[in-house]
């Protein structure tokens, strides 16, 4: 049995049998895209890579636990994920700002985050956490509430919520990090790694409640278990970089003072 709330530097492979199956609620998997030329990166397959990894996840998660896996467009192409898990959406992470050079195709400027639920139900999908600005003028909003449903003809299921609407399934509004960002935790990660905080909190806030156990299996610097520690959430994180693992503790003792701090 693993402690929780802590981050262990070691490989995720070798950790997972460690974890009781049944007994996570959420896995944020921000792992090898298969991409760059970094060691870790260097996947033969990403599918076969993520099928695997679909498989653990499915013992690891309790029924309804969500898994949210990043990748690129294609990192679930051609596997056959039904028989572990259901996948509910695949979130498109736009990103306007990447350098887009390609001269014979057109550059792909977005990630892909698979959200995927065990079973038919979710256990958690908290909306009201996750909404965001209505950004359409008021007739068009009025217009569309009485435009009738394509699965059952009556009228109203699209009303207009004053506390903002579901963020959809195509993300422009969180960016990515860049040298400028104040949350970047070393210049010399930016190209390989970090995710905005912002991300995270939305998929922690969307898929876990206060207490719930998350699993961050390739932890990198620490935004999953940071953006835990804010929210509440248990953790348990896998990470072999030995100069990233100790990332994640000064940025967790970070996190824990400025708390502290808010408390006085
Ligand atoms: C994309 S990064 C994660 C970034 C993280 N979400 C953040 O915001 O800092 C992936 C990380 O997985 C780690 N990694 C890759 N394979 C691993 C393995 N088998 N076990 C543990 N860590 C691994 C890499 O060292 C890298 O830091």
């Amino acid at each position: 049995m693993l402690e929780i709330d802590r981050i262990y530097c070691a490989d995720a492979f070798e950790m997972f049998p460690k974890i009781e199956d049944g007994t996570v609620d959420l896995v944020i998997c921000d792992g090898p895209y298969g991409v760059t030329a970094n060691r870790w990166d260097r996947i033969p397959s990403i599918q076969e890579f993520n099928l695997e990894l679909i498989q653990i996840f499915a013992r690891k998660l309790k029924e309804g636990g969500a898994l949210y896996l990043f990748g690129k467009p294609d990192c679930i192409d051609f596997i056959d994920y039904r028989p572990y898990l259901n996948l509910r959406s695949k979130i498109v992470w736009y990103q306007p700002s990447r350098l887009a050079q390609g001269r014979i195709n057109y550059t792909n400027n977005y990630d892909i985050i698979c959200y995927f639920i065990k079973g038919d139900k979710p256990r958690v999908f908290n909306l009201d956490a996750i909404r965001v600005p209505q950004l359409v003028e008021l007739e068009h909003r009025l217009r569309c509430e009485r435009v009738p449903s394509v699965l059952n003809g009556k009228f109203g299921r699209t009303k207009f919520h004053h506390e903002g609407k579901n963020p959809g399934d195509v993300w422009g509004d969180i960016k990515q990090l860049t040298y400028r960002s104040k949350e970047l935790v070393s210049r010399e990660f930016l190209n390989t790694i970090q995710k905005p905080a912002k991300l995270i909190d939305r998929l922690l806030q969307a898929s876990s409640i206060e207490g719930d156990l998350v699993l961050d299996p390739f932890a990198g610097v620490g935004t999953c278990p940071a953006v835990c520690r804010e929210l509440n959430r248990h953790f348990i994180a896998f990470e072999w970089n030995r100069e990233f693992a100790a990332t994640v503790n000064s940025r967790l003792k970070k996190v824990n003072n400025d708390l502290a701090a808010r408390l006085f």
